[in-house]
């Protein structure tokens, strides 16, 4: 939304929440404090905040002023009842609806922004035009592809833009309103319309085809190790087919994020849910792919610590779920260092852009131990050579540019010896760090 401000000055767009603290950030005299790390974010809201970008908790005075309301709230993994642990939660989808309902006094068009499961907008207008208010609503589909990471820069030159709609005359009218925001920046070729379900569904298949490369490419990783072969090798072989292409092929510790594992684990449900097994089966296996994935990363440090790290010391590198986030939802960091406190490890965290409290946030959330049990067995640090002082192994878990220039020298001289490196994003030097005196283990290298 702060990018739409940026980008269309004349339109006026007014952010709201619930969550009073989040406003509140949002709205901090001090732009680098606005809750979400992402390069570039902050100017955009220093320039836009103020002038056509305005936060608040205000949500019914938000609603009533708006002719376009974007539904952005998280639809999380159900945690509960029919569906627990794989469907979407609606639950804020529909307050969101009802909220609508309750306060429009004029017609409005609905856009979910949220990723949903196909053919959610059909519940949303249920509710919509069922109040009896007289109001009329067009439900869009305008499903957010950017990544995090380099979110700015997408929403400013996207690939593309998708926007699903009824075919009726109102229906085509609120795509063309939807499509003259985004025509200010972004070229009309860029701009696919389609209908409504086809949108929802294509949202959960883009995250379902970027995460199974991911799997893919992990699941070599692991051949990779018994048969001599290199998994960056083999990557550049194969990305430099064409039909393959190089994107998406960097074997990894596992995927994490808000994203791909919950709407993986949607498209398998609703697969289900039609009776389609093979089609469930089939990608389910993603994620278990990257369970494994992440698990192996684990159990490799512990067999190649003389099968046991009770007791030492191991520095994370990352907890973040990707480079230039400050996001950990769903980290791969966090189910290493899981299984690794099961094994009584001692761990010590530095993440450039994560703040201490999250990081025990998320390991308490696993309820595997209590929040006590976590604060004893880890510490977060602020400097990495901290961190890495007088440690037994070194984990990499997030591609941090920085950890490439980092005095490895240094590093190496004040840790226990043998000192390994286990590079759970194949970013370091091998090579160099060999010669220094580390022993390195890299993702599909023997
Ligand atoms: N994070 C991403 O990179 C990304 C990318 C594409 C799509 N999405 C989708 O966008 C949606 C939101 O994702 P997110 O990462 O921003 O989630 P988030 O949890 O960070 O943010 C959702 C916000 O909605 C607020 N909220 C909940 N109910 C509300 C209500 N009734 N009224 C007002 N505010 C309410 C919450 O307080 C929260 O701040 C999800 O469906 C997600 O799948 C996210």
């Amino acid at each position: 939304m702060a990018v739409i401000a940026k980008q269309c000055p004349g339109i006026k767009v007014t952010v709201v929440d619930v969550n009073e603290a989040r406003i509140a950030a949002w709205n901090d005299e001090n732009v680098e404090n606005i809750p979400v790390y992402e390069p570039g974010l902050s100017d955009v809201v220093a320039e836009a905040r103020g002038r056509n970008l305005f936060f608040s908790t205000d949500v019914d005075k938000a609603i009533d002023e708006a002719q376009m309301v974007f539904i952005s709230v998280n639809t999380p993994t159900k945690t509960y009842g029919a569906g627990k642990g794989m469907g979407a939660d609606l639950k804020w989808i529909e307050l969101c609806a009802r909220q609508i309902a309750k306060v429009s006094k004029s017609d409005k068009i609905i856009v979910e922004k949220s990723t949903l499961p196909v053919r959610t907008a059909e519940a949303l207008r249920d509710i919509l035009l069922n109040t009896g208010n007289g109001v009329n609503f067009q439900v869009l589909s305008n499903p957010e592809f950017l990544a995090e990471g380099t979110a700015v820069l997408d929403l400013l030159n996207p690939d593309r833009v998708l926007i699903g709609g009824d075919p009726t005359e109102d229906g085509q009218s609120a795509i063309q309103s939807l499509i003259e925001i985004y025509a200010k920046w972004i070229p009309r070729e860029r701009i696919l319309t389609t209908n409504v379900w086809s949108s929802e569904l294509s949202k959960l298949v883009a995250n379902a085809y970027l995460a199974q490369r991911i799997s893919s490419i992990n699941a070599i990783s692991e051949l990779c190790e018994k048969t001599e072969a290199d998994v960056n090798e083999v990557a550049r072989a194969i990305g430099t087919d064409s039909r393959i292409g190089p994107k998406f092929l960097k074997a990894s510790v596992g995927f994490g994020g808000s994203c791909f594992q919950k709407d993986i684990l949607n498209l398998v449900y609703i697969s289900r849910s039609f009776g389609l097994q093979e089609v469930a089966d089939y990608w389910e296996q993603v994620i278990i792919m990257n369970d494994h994935q992440k698990k192996r990363f684990a159990l490799n440090i512990v067999k190649d610590l003389y099968n046991t790290v009770s007791g030492k010391k191991i520095a994370f590198l990352g907890w973040a779920f990707k480079k230039d986030t400050n996001d950990t939802r769903e980290s791969a960091a966090i189910y290493v260092a899981d299984e690794l406190l099961n094994e009584q490890a001692k761990i010590r965290v530095y993440d450039p852009k994560v703040k201490e409290d999250k990081i025990f946030g998320d390991l308490d959330h696993l309820n595997t131990r209590s929040p006590a049990e976590n604060k004893k067995y880890i510490k977060v640090f602020e400097d990495p050579y901290r961190a890495c002082e007088r440690a037994h192994a070194i984990a990499i878990l997030t591609e941090w540019d920085e950890f490439k220039d980092y005095d490895w020298q240094r590093i190496y001289d004040n840790m226990l010896k043998p000192a390994k490196i286990f590079d759970g994003r194949n970013i370091l030097d091998a090579e160099k760090l060999r010669a220094i005196g580390f022993k390195v283990k890299s993702i599909g290298v023997k």
